[in-house]
């Protein structure tokens, strides 16, 4: 089965061709990163129309890079939710005229099942039951992958993503948005036990987790030395910085290997491209006997293709919608069936 798969929920605009959910036959993406460069973040109109302007060409763009005609695609594939609003919409919109046009099928894809789903293309033999730990620019939670679309949640953060946080301390250093990836290159040097930064202590939930604490103790640290003319290590001060969060993840992943008995855990989202995240928790599961999958990079950030491979399990499970579909700024991960 041939799923024409979209997804334009932040600033990049992707379009790929997936088989069978797990054999990927293009993956066309247009970065709009450069220019929201200029702003230090995402303007969301500007997503939107730039959305708009790729998505038609990239379309076919991604048929003929797979060599394939309209008529060999069997169904559609969209993030519905969550993201950007404006930009949600035009991949929704798009891939409504699709499959209207085409008579095929429309399957809602949640953003966030996408970024899992990324692990079915790296990984072929990867299967339900297991763990994923999910690290994004908007999302953090520790999840229980029962089935293709059967999930729990364990422990979600309480108030900042990974992501956010990574991207708020680059930025205030000066680093190029979207931070992140600048922030775990200047890590590479660094002592990481240089800074003392605060790791979030198990709540109610235990896995439940916050960065917020840690990302503010960052920032005033930062600050601090700007008062009073203090040189910082700044190497020393990424490695610190993303050893706190990887504190702050990595224990809840053992716990949750732990008390599941799982012993597959993966890794999803643009920040599993982190070299410590990745490192630490290979490690830690490594030491229970568990097996780790860590997506390529390539396929840790926003592209289409994970959206193809999660839309062919959610239209095995008959996720399928009508022309009614709507775009969602925010929806559950657990998403009820449509
Ligand atoms: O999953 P994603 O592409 O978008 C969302 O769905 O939110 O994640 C983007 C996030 C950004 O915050 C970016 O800075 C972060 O992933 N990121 C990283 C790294 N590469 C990307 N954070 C830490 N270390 C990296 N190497
Ligand atoms: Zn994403």
């Amino acid at each position: 089965m041939n799923i024409l798969a979209v997804e334009s929920s932040c600033d990049e605009t992707a379009v790929a061709i997936v088989r069978d959910g797990r054999q990927v036959l293009t993956d066309q993406i247009a970065s709009q990163v450069d220019l929201h460069r200029i702003y230090g973040g995402v303007v969301p109109e500007i997503a939107s129309r730039m959305h708009i302007e790729a998505i038609y060409g990239l379309a076919d763009q991604a048929l003929e890079a797979a060599g394939l005609s309209r008529k060999d695609i069997d169904a559609i594939a969209v993030t519905y939710a969550p993201g950007l609003i404006g930009a949600v919409l035009v991949g929704v919109n798009f891939a409504k005229a699709a499959a209207m046009a085409m008579d095929k099928p429309l399957i809602p894809v949640h953003h966030i099942r996408g970024h899992i789903a990324a692990n079915y293309i790296a990984y072929p033999e990867l299967k339900p039951p297991f763990l994923c730990l999910v690290v994004s620019g908007g999302h953090t939670m520790l999840v229980d992958v029962q089935d293709y679309t059967k999930m729990r949640i364990l422990g979600t953060t309480l108030d900042d993503a990974a992501g956010e946080s990574f991207d708020k301390v680059a930025r205030v250093l000066g680093m190029p948005y979207p931070g992140g990836a600048a922030l775990d290159k200047a890590a590479q040097n660094g002592d990481p036990a240089k800074y003392n930064l605060p790791r979030s202590k198990p709540g109610a939930n235990p896995y439940d987790m916050s960065f917020s604490g840690l990302k503010t103790a960052a920032l005033n640290l930062i600050h601090h030395a700007e008062q009073v003319g203090e040189q910082l290590d700044i190497p020393s001060l990424c490695a610190s910085f993303a050893a706190a969060v990887s504190d702050t993840l990595v224990p809840r992943v053992v716990a949750a290997l732990k008390e599941t008995g799982y012993r597959k855990v993966a890794v999803a989202g643009g920040v599993a491209a982190n070299s410590i995240i990745r490192r630490d928790v290979l490690a830690a599961a490594e030491k229970l006997g568990a097996q780790v999958y860590l997506p390529p990079l390539s396929l840790c950030g926003d592209n289409a293709a994970m959206i193809g491979a999660q839309g062919y399990y959610e239209y095995l499970a008959g996720n399928i919608a009508d022309m009614s579909l709507n775009a969602y700024a925010t929806k559950s991960i657990l998403g009820e069936a449509l």
